[in-house]
């Protein structure tokens, strides 16, 4: 089998080792060469640190890193098998590249997004065949956390449920929980508005951000505080997820606080950019 991922970023990245390491082939797609060797470089020392943890042998590292390519070309997606878009939450360029993947791919089994929240169906409405058109939503860091959320838009076909579920279970080796077609799906719905009134109580100075995270680290178990996982997701798709959210549900919990705007102006957009409620740079 063989998988265009679109987008190396973190998700992309992730998503296209796991893919590797499962024994499909994959083919990357960024935006420049520089991307793209920063894709390749955090496939490499992730897959190191499988290694080091004894998750990875040495010899299916070497098959994965063989699996994939990288190119600046989306036609070098041609033939794949099927495509998983992994681009930043920007609505109007997901639809686009949806309705290009469409052409590229026509007899692709499925056509994947892993946004955060954008309604599949805005991506799915552009192509000619939108009952191929799912969510496979990945949970970052995607070598380690077992979820994909499979969502299904109102024209998805139970044939592309199917081959999604097969996909991320039995080839993947991914636990899958099915979600109807609302903005943020099941787990974003209910975890970014808690993480956004993490913000808004260090914002507000009712607490300073080590308690709140040590908070909810030592009271109850979680593996990271709040403001520690807005930096591992990346300020700025917290906010565009906020803005997707309440677009879809018109709820306050989903208003992005003025300090979230501020950080995403100032380019603090957590652990990829080196600082964001917390310093990442040593
Ligand atoms: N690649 C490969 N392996 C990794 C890794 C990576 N990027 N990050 C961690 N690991 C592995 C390590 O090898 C380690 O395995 P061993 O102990 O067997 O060696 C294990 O994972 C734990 O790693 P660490 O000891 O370095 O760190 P930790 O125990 O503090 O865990 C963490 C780090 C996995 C990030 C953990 O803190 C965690 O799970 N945090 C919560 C993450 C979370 O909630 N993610 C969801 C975000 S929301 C989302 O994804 C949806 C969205 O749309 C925004
Ligand atoms: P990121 O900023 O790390 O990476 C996005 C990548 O997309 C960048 O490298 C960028 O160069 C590339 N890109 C932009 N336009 C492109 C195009 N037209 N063609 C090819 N590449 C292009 O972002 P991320 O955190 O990897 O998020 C990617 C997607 O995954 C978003 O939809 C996000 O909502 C979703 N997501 C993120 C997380 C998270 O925790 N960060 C978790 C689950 C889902």
């Amino acid at each position: 089998m063989r998988v265009g991922v679109i987008g190396g970023g973190l998700m992309g990245s992730g998503i296209a080792e796991v893919c590797a390491r499962s024994g499909v082939d994959v083919t990357v797609v960024e935006v420049d060469e520089e991307r793209c060797s920063k894709s390749q470089a955090a496939i490499g020392k992730s897959l190191d640190r499988g290694v080091r943890g004894g998750h990875v042998s040495e010899e299916d590292r070497s098959a994965a890193l063989e699996r994939l390519a990288f190119t600046t070309s989306l036609d070098d997606v041609e033939g794949a098998d099927a495509a998983i878009e992994a681009i930043i939450e920007d609505e109007d360029l997901k639809r686009d590249l949806f309705k290009r993947l469409d052409t590229l791919l026509p007899d692709a089994q499925f056509l994947a997004s892993n946004t955060s929240s954008v309604p599949i169906m805005k991506l799915a409405a552009d192509t000619s065949k939108p009952d191929r058109v799912l969510g496979m939503h990945f949970f970052n860091p995607v070598p380690v956390l077992p979820l994909v959320e499979i969502v299904r838009s109102i024209m998805t076909s139970e044939q592309t449920i199917d081959r999604a579920h097969q996909f991320a279970e039995a080839t993947l080796g991914k636990t899958t929980i099915d979600s109807q077609d609302r903005a943020g799906f099941v787990v974003n719905a209910l975890l970014i508005p808690y993480i956004l009134s993490a913000v808004r109580m260090y914002e507000s100075g009712f607490a300073a951000k080590e308690d709140i995270d040590r908070g909810m680290v030592k009271g109850c178990a979680h593996p990271m505080g709040p403001l520690a996982l807005a930096d591992l997701i990346g300020l700025d798709t917290l906010l565009a997820v906020s803005q997707s959210l309440y677009e879809e549900f018109r709820d306050p919990s989903s208003v992005a606080p003025a300090l979230l705007n501020r950080m995403v102006e100032a380019g603090l957009l957590g652990r990829k950019a080196g600082r964001g409620f917390y310093d990442y740079s040593s």
